[in-house]
């Protein structure tokens, strides 16, 4: 590429493999990586440590005024911190996991950390940027490079969440998988794409498959976009 930065959008639901796959292509592509869905979960993180009522306006105005958060960009090394603490464990644990909806559905949220991630975009220095969440394609960066809707069965989901840990699992895991879906899906339409948007079903890959269909789709989207410039 020459001079711009490319912007590669990727959307989809919980356990579509979108969080590992972007960053592998960031590994691979010597690009940035932007969690966006990393950046609520410490939002939430904030919210609970600090009792806030996600449904009163000026509880929530409170917390974004004050919200002081960074991000390791770097896909080897991802962090995230929240003041001085560290969160990168904190926001995984099933309680934020559980309450993180309740977060980010809330209007005056979304506005916070939209505005903060285009900051962190355009700030981007390599020669491209990952930015995966639920939105990516269609609010937080519509003018991507390339636009990637990444989605899997819900059986898919549950057997790579659940791992080895049998059917009982499997099928708890995808009722939580369901039911967060549900809860986010009101607020940002990740389930469908939207008008030029790339769907990749990844239900029948496994993991280096869906990196290098991934890969293959951003290479030739650079080049036929450098075709036409
Ligand atoms: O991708 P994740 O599970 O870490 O995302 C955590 C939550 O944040 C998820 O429940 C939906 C929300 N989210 C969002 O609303 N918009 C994004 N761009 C990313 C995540």
């Amino acid at each position: 590429m020459t001079g711009q930065t490319v912007v590669v959008a990727i959307d989809g639901p919980a356990g579509s493999g979108k969080s590992s796959v972007s960053r592998a292509i960031a590994r691979r592509r010597s690009y940035g990586y932007l969690d966006t869905g990393a950046a609520y979960r410490a939002m939430a993180w904030l919210g609970i440590s600090r009792g806030i009522n996600p449904d009163d306006p000026d509880q929530v105005e409170s917390l974004c005024a004050s919200f002081s958060y960074r991000q390791e960009t770097d896909p080897e090394h991802f962090r995230a911190w929240v003041a001085q603490t560290d969160v990168t464990a904190a926001i995984r644990t099933p309680e934020v996991s559980g309450r993180v909806s309740a977060y980010s559905a809330v209007p005056r949220v979304r506005a916070e950390l939209i505005a903060r991630f285009r900051a962190l975009i355009a700030a981007e220095t390599r020669d491209g940027i990952v930015v995966e969440g639920r939105d990516i394609t269609t609010v937080v960066a519509p003018d991507a490079t390339v636009r990637v809707l990444l989605t899997a069965s819900p059986e898919a989901r549950a057997r790579r969440r659940a791992g080895q840990r049998g059917d009982a699992e499997v099928a708890r895991v995808a009722a939580a998988l369901a039911a967060r879906d549900a809860k986010d899906s009101s607020v940002t339409s990740f389930l469908t794409a939207a008008p030029g948007v790339t769907v990749l079903d990844t239900s029948d890959l496994n993991f280096e498959q869906s990196v290098t269909a991934l890969d293959a789709l951003i290479e030739q989207t650079i080049r036929s976009t450098e075709e036409i410039a």
